[in-house]
C-alpha cells in the first residue's frame, strides 16, 4: 500500500505568533489515521514547531535545503541541521526555486542525494509551464526532470522519496488541474519509474499532486488511482482547509 500524505508548504508566510495560532487549530483537530500530514513552515519556525509536534502524528518538513553538510554558503541550511532539529521531509525543487533561484534539476539532484544521505525523505517536485503544455512538451518536460533529478539513486533510496507533481500554470492560480489531467501526468510518472526500476518501485511511490487543491475538489483527485495526496500551498494556511485535505482520502 503506498502511503497517503498530504504536506502543507507554507512558503515565506507567517511569522512566529501566526504561525503557532495555525499550528494550535491544526494540532485540536481531528485528522484521519490513514494520512501522514506534513507541515513544512520557514526554517525559522522549525526547532520551535519541533516541540509543538512531540507526540503528535504530524511530522515536520524544510522547504529547501543546501547539498553540502557544512561549510562557507552564506546563508544556507544543510540537510544535517535540519535532522538535528527533527525534520523528517525536505521540498527539493519546487518551481519558485527553479524559476527565482536558478535551480535545475541536475543542481537539485546534489540536494537530493544529501537528503537520503541524512534519512530525510525528499518530496521531489516536478511541473510543466504553461507554454511547455500548449507546445505538448509537458511528458518530455516531467520525464528530463524525473531523470535528471532522481534516476541516480538506487532502488531503496528512490522508495524513500516523494513526488510532486505541481503544474506551474496552477499554483497560486486558482486554476486546478482537472482529475484527468492530474491522474494522466501520474500514471506517466508511475510508468516512467517502472521502466527505470520496475514495478515495485514504481508501485510503492507515493506521488503527490500540487496546485490549487482545496477541501471542494481533494476528494475528486485524491480519489485518481495515481494520485496518492497532495502538496498544498494557500489553503494550508487556513487549519480549517487543511485538515479538510488531510481528512479527503
Ligand atoms: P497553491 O496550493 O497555493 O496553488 O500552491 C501549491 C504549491 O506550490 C505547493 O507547493
Amino acid at each position: 500500500m503506498r502511503q497517503k500524505i498530504v504536506a502543507g508548504n507554507w512558503k515565506m508566510n507567517l511569522d512566529l505568533n501566526e504561525g503557532k495560532e495555525l499550528l494550535i487549530n491544526i494540532l485540536d483537530s481531528d485528522i484521519s489515521d490513514n494520512t501522514q500530514c506534513v507541515i513544512a513552515p520557514p526554517y525559522i519556525h522549525l526547532s520551535g514547531f519541533k516541540q509543538m509536534l512531540s507526540h503528535t502524528k504530524l511530522s515536520l518538513g524544510s522547504q529547501n535545503c543546501h547539498q553540502q553538510d557544512s561549510g562557507a554558503y552564506t546563508g544556507e541550511v544543510s540537510a544535517a541541521m535540519l535532522k538535528s532539529v527533527g525534520v523528517e521531509y525536505v521540498i527539493l525543487g519546487h518551481s519558485e526555486r527553479r524559476e527565482y533561484f536558478n535551480e535545475d534539476s541536475l543542481g537539485i539532484s546534489f540536494k537530493v542525494n544529501n537528503v537520503i544521505k541524512h534519512g530525510l525523505r525528499p518530496i521531489y517536485c516536478c511541473g510543466e509551464t504553461l507554454t511547455q503544455r500548449k507546445e505538448g512538451e509537458h511528458f518530455e518536460t516531467i520525464r528530463v526532470q524525473i531523470k535528471n533529478g532522481l534516476f541516480q539513486l538506487n532502488e531503496m533510496e528512490l522508495l524513500n522519496c516523494v513526488i510532486a507533481y505541481e503544474p506551474v500554470w496552477a499554483i497560486g492560480t486558482g486554476e486546478t488541474a482537472s482529475p484527468e489531467q492530474a491522474q494522466e501526468i501520474h500514471a506517466f510518472i508511475r510508468k516512467t519509474i517502472a521502466q527505470e526500476y520496475g514495478d515495485m518501485v514504481a508501485d510503492n511511490i507515493s506521488i503527490l499532486y500540487g496546485g490549487s487543491v482545496k477541501p471542494g475538489n481533494a476528494v475528486e483527485l485524491f480519489n485518481c488511482p495515481d494520485i496518492d495526496g497532495g502538496l498544498i500551498g494557500g489553503a494550508a494556511l487556513d487549519a480549517e482547509s487543511f485538515v479538510a485535505i488531510c481528512n479527503s482520502f
